[in-house]
């Protein structure tokens, strides 16, 4: 399943997620680890013609819709997922933890958009289990303040991504990225030391 995951930036318009497969998805999501079981996530999910249309219309950058756009925004299901940092502060302010003072310096790396990414993943995987495909692709942040107004998002709640589901199209492109080749095992990994 892992060697089978890739991102698939088109699909069939006429099938939908059948809404099993689509509470699969987030029962799924909801099995990611997360720090001190904080799970300090949080899943929009974009379902309807007219919630994912507004999606597309205020994460828009100008201009006419682009080929990615046009294939992408084929995709039946859209599930943003976001991370909350004050739910982690608040979790590890607890007693067993102790970080009282909710001093973010003590955070050797953002555990809650961490935590929102394995949760993605996991969505990710569950597509592929269930004969679907799927990307991650990120709200781009200039669009972030019209995001959050069209969907009334908290101000606690960040979008982390979002993930585009659904059964794959004909046009299908994989990424101009993926011509750099992926690094090799020796060339990332290191035995004992650096
Ligand atoms: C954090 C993140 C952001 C990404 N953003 C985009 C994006 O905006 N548009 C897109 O088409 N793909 C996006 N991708 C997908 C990558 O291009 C893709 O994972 C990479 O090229 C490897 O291809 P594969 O996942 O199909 O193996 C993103 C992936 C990650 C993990």
């Amino acid at each position: 399943m892992v060697r089978r995951r890739r991102m698939v930036r088109d699909y069939d318009p006429d099938r939908p997620v059948p809404p099993e497969v689509r509470e699969r998805l987030l029962e799924h999501a909801i099995r990611a680890p997360s720090a001190g079981f904080s799970q300090g996530w949080a899943f929009l999910v974009l379902a309807g013609p007219a919630d994912r249309q507004r999606y597309w219309d205020v994460t828009a950058t100008g201009g006419p819709p682009d080929p990615w756009l046009q294939r992408m925004g084929r995709a039946p299901l859209l599930v943003v997922v976001l991370s909350s940092k004050d739910a982690y502060l608040d979790r590890y302010a607890e007693p067993d933890k102790g970080w009282t003072d909710r001093d973010e310096s003590r955070w050797a790396v953002p555990y809650w958009d961490v935590d929102a990414g394995m949760a993605a993943l996991l969505m990710l995987l569950t597509a592929v289990d269930e004969g679907l495909g799927a990307c991650f692709f990120g709200v781009p942040a200039e669009r972030l303040g019209a995001f959050r107004t069209a969907f009334g998002v908290p101000a606690d709640h960040r979008p982390v991504g979002c993930v585009s589901v659904g059964y794959p199209g004909e046009d299908d492109r994989r990424s101009p990225s993926l011509r750099r080749g992926r690094r090799p095992v020796e060339e990332v990994v290191h035995h004992g030391s650096w």
